[in-house]
């Protein structure tokens, strides 16, 4: 039974014994709801439920000589099942039907239970934001329409005009360019840096409203020092912001180590089968609070859909982490020593330069995604592809099948040429999305494919 429910009961002064019956019965609460208003006795309500009524036989009846179009739209109606069933419904509607104004007043206050609009209540959305808060381990979570849907409303939440922000320099390419959108609303953003703790102390003494960083950068795989970060954040009035995707709560919770707010792209591993677009802010409640009003005014949040795939395919998410990020510190290691590789980036590595920052940030490994540079730049990129059977090259990451993605081209193409070579982005950096496939075969393939470079 629900808090909800529970307290709905207290409000209304009704006996133990009523809700003990009421929750032997698995009736739901609107039913007795509906019934209350009536001022109805318990026994009305138990002579209703002894014949296996259901609500809805209750609700309005079609007009006696109903035209065709009437037919066709209220023709339709079916009452309730009586059981629940076991998997959450698709619950594919933009409006809810109330009875009366007094029921509109008691959920738009969460009085009571119940949906107001497609946007807002949604079963799909709630399971989705409910099992995402769980495995943050926050008090909340908001889902959106995907992952910059999500920066945005923080963004629009938490920044006014002459608002700064602290953001490592290493990160998604549309981050970097939203942030720089900003610009026009009187917003600045500071890149630095972010695995150089002084340059990012040094960067705050000028007083800033958010430190914005990934735990695991893309693509370069830099990892953050999330605990020592938050501390420097927090020492100057600042909130941390982590973009959590590339590790996910599998390897790390960032709000167990200081975090403030997380960003997740749904769209990747919660996700993880290529298909479908969805992202999530996790935090505490009175920061959420007005990053959710924000999201909900604008319809920046997902469909029912696309809500209930996530929360669906999050079921699996830990085997899927568990075997995708085995794989990938094994394949780390063999690109690590290939004659064809310049230098092979994973957090799980002996020589990679943050190894005290993933000691102190990441847990059970290393996480699924790793980078990998060659020679002969876009050439030698388009003749290894040519090659490949399974890899296939995708503009996305974090699903079953390995992937392979070309950042200069895709997520980093907005930045300028410049900028991506400051970060190392040259046209022979791949990035490497390792699925649950057997090792050997996605090793057989990238062999053959980095076998044309010898
Ligand atoms: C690290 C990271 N953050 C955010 C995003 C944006 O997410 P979405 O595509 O769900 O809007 C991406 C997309 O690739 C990403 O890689």
């Amino acid at each position: 039974m629900t808090l909800a429910t529970l307290q709905w009961f207290d409000r209304r002064s009704m006996t133990l014994a009523t809700l003990q019956w009421f929750d032997r019965r698995s009736m739901t609460l609107a039913t007795l709801q509906w019934f209350d208003r009536r001022s109805m006795t318990l026994a009305t309500l138990q002579w209703f439920d002894r014949r296996s009524m259901t609500l809805a036989t209750e609700g309005r009846s079609m007009p006696d000589d109903p035209s065709f179009s009437t037919q066709s739209i209220h023709g339709q109606s079916v009452d309730d099942p009586e059981n629940r069933p076991a998997s959450l419904p698709i619950y594919q509607s933009a409006g809810w039907v109330f009875r009366d104004l007094d029921e509109v007043d008691a959920i738009y206050e969460r009085r009571a239970p119940g949906a107001i609009y497609g946007t807002d209540g949604l079963p799909n959305i709630l399971a989705l934001e409910a099992v995402v808060a769980k495995l943050e381990a926050t008090d909340a979570a908001l889902a959106t329409s995907g992952g910059m849907a999500a920066f945005l409303a923080t963004f629009l939440a938490t920044l006014s005009h002459g608002d700064r922000v602290v953001a490592s320099r290493d990160l998604y390419g549309n981050t970097t360019r939203l942030l720089d959108d900003l610009k026009r609303f009187g917003i600045s953003t500071s890149f630095v840096d972010a695995t150089d703790l002084e340059t990012v102390r040094r960067d705050l003494a000028d007083g800033a409203k958010l430190v914005v960083v990934e735990t695991i950068s893309n693509p370069r795989m830099r990892v953050a020092h999330i605990p020592k970060l938050a501390a420097l954040a927090h020492e100057r009035g600042a909130l941390l912001v982590v973009d959590n995707t590339f590790a996910g709560p599998y390897h790390c919770q960032p709000s167990i180590l200081g975090a403030d707010v997380i960003i997740e792209s749904v769209t990747k591993f919660f996700g993880g089968h290529h298909d479908l677009v969805v992202g999530a802010v996790a935090a505490r409640e009175e920061i959420l609070g007005p990053i959710r009003t924000i999201a909900v005014r604008s319809s920046m949040v997902p469909g029912a859909f696309d809500a209930w795939l996530a929360a669906r395919s999050i079921q699996t998410l830990e085997p899927r982490m568990e075997r995708s990020a085995r794989n990938a510190s094994e394949l780390a290691s063999w690109l690590a020593g290939h004659d064809s590789i310049r230098a092979a980036h994973y957090p799980g590595l002996a020589d990679h330069p943050d190894r005290d920052a993933s000691a102190a940030t990441l847990r059970r490994g290393h996480g699924a995604m790793l980078a990998f540079e060659i020679d002969g730049g876009r050439e030698a990129v388009n003749r290894m592809l040519g090659e490949l059977s399974m890899v296939r090259l995708v503009l996305s990451l974090g699903g079953t099948a390995t992937t392979l993605s070309h950042p200069a081209t895709s997520s980093h193409r907005a930045l300028s040429k410049t900028q991506r070579e400051a970060l190392g982005i040259h046209d022979g950096f791949l990035r490497l999305s390792v699925g649950i496939e057997a090792l050997d075969d996605i090793k057989s393939d990238l062999a053959r494919g980095l076998s044309v470079l010898a």
